[in-house]
């Protein structure tokens, strides 16, 4: 099933003489359960390209379907439904609110739900938990690693239990290690049934993606990864059997 379709995208930043063209009649499509590797050159397009796939910025031209429903030119209001519903975002700079311990910021989707504060809490302890970070629920966001951080930001994107998950560069502040922990997650997450459109500069971590794209100049160049994961296949296979 289509989950995005994406039709003669455009989105132009500025008037005149002074216009960007951030994506250039792009067009693309996103099944269901796909994890998407989207890389590319810095200014190329990918962080503008997820904010209208996630419905915080719309298009200046083109079609948007999401569900096969038209979303490109929805009010305000009806893009923040759609969101708190369906979409989790990862931001590589968190976006957490330092005013709020590790729990609030977590459970933050919810209230815009509509959702009772013990339910809010508890639906945020145990995600919390479950990334490890069980000890850290009434930290503050300064008090904590960028590591931690960034799973507190991976939480509060999956309180709401989205069925799709924006990651943009969600691994660029944090350690090898770290990074690895967090691919690992979303791995998880994906295994569940989730889709996941993750940007990332780093070859290694895009390899995590049932997918690879590169976006160039506001325009999708698909990259063919059936070359990449051969390496096994052809290793020698020395058998020492039956030699002397
Ligand atoms: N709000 C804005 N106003 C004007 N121009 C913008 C705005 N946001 C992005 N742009 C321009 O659109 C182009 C694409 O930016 P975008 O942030 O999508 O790039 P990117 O591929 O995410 O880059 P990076 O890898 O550095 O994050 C850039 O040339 C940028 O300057
Ligand atoms: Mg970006």
């Amino acid at each position: 099933m289509e989950l995005i379709k994406l039709d003669n995208i455009s989105k132009f930043y500025g008037m005149g003489d002074a216009t960007t063209v951030a994506l250039d009649n792009l067009s693309f499509i996103v099944e269901k359960g796909e994890f998407v590797s989207i890389m590319g050159p810095s200014g190329s397009g990918k962080s503008t390209l997820m904010n209208i796939i996630g419905l915080l910025d719309t298009p200046t031209h083109g079609s948007y379907l999401l569900e096969n429903k038209e979303v490109a030119n929805l009010s305000q209001k009806d893009r923040a439904r759609i969101r708190r519903e369906k979409i989790g975002f990862i931001f590589q700079t968190f976006n957490l609110i330092p005013q709020l311990t590790v729990i609030e910021n977590v459970a933050l989707p919810l209230l815009y739900k509509g959702a009772s504060y013990v339910k809010r809490m508890e639906a945020a302890s145990k995600v919390l938990k479950s990334l490890d970070l069980g000890d850290r629920e009434y930290y503050l966001p300064n008090q904590l690693s960028g590591g931690q951080r960034q799973r507190v930001a991976i939480a509060r994107a999956l309180i709401n239990k989205p069925s799709l998950i924006l990651a943009d560069e969600p691994t660029g502040n944090v350690d090898s290690k770290t990074s690895e922990n967090i691919m690992n997650i979303l791995k998880d997450i994906h295994k569940k049934g989730n889709t996941i459109l993750m940007v990332t500069h780093n070859p290694d971590l895009a390899e995590y993606g049932t997918r690879v794209i590169h976006v160039i100049d506001g325009q999708i160049e698909e990259k063919n990864r059936s070359t990449q994961n051969k390496k096994k296949a052809t290793k020698k296979t020395n058998k020492k059997a039956g030699k002397k």
